[in-house]
């Protein structure tokens, strides 16, 4: 009784504790947004910008650890890889890979990724969602 007791303390304790480490949920400011049609914007704000944007929204669950380490890992990552809120100065290059990986990604049902859609049920990409996604992606190809 006395160890379950003690064992308990312990892991509280240490929940308690992994809350005082920071994690940076920060949206930093918008550089020039994707600038995508309403219809697109629309789609992408709902399945995409909370981890391909700066505008993304940070739920109350998002901050408790140890799952805010994760959603945080996230966002990080996904901005790294992508971000709509960071469109300026796209080069040849840049607008052929991101446009052949979001199709790809799309066509492959690889985005959103999984854990967040058992939380966002909504952000599930519809068939005729995916094919304006899609659409759109293939006007970013340089002309
Ligand atoms: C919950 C966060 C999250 C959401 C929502 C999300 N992504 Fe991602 N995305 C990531 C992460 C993390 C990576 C980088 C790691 C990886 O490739 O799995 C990534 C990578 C990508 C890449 C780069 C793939 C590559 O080949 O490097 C593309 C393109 C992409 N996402 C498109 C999208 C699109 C389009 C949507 C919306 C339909 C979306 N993502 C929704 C987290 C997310």
């Amino acid at each position: 009784m006395a160890r379950t007791k003690l064992i308990l303390s312990i892991v509280v304790g240490i929940f308690v504790i992994i809350q005082l480490i920071p994690v940076n949920q920060t949206n930093p400011p918008i550089v020039r947004d994707a600038g995508a049609p309403e219809e697109v914007r629309d789609i992408l704000l709902t399945s995409c910008y909370d981890c391909h944007s700066n505008e993304s929204i940070w739920p109350w669950y998002s901050r408790i650890a140890p799952g805010s380490f994760l959603i945080t890992r996230d966002v990080i990552e996904g901005r790294k890889h992508l971000n709509f809120s960071e469109f300026s100065d796209l080069n040849e290059y840049d607008s052929t890979k991101i446009a052949a990986e979001i199709i790809e990604v799309i066509k492959e049902e690889q985005m959103p990724i999984l854990p967040y859609l058992l939380l966002h049920p909504k952000a599930s990409l519809r068939d005729s969602e995916a094919k304006i996604l899609i659409n759109w992606a293939k006007t970013l190809y340089p002309k």
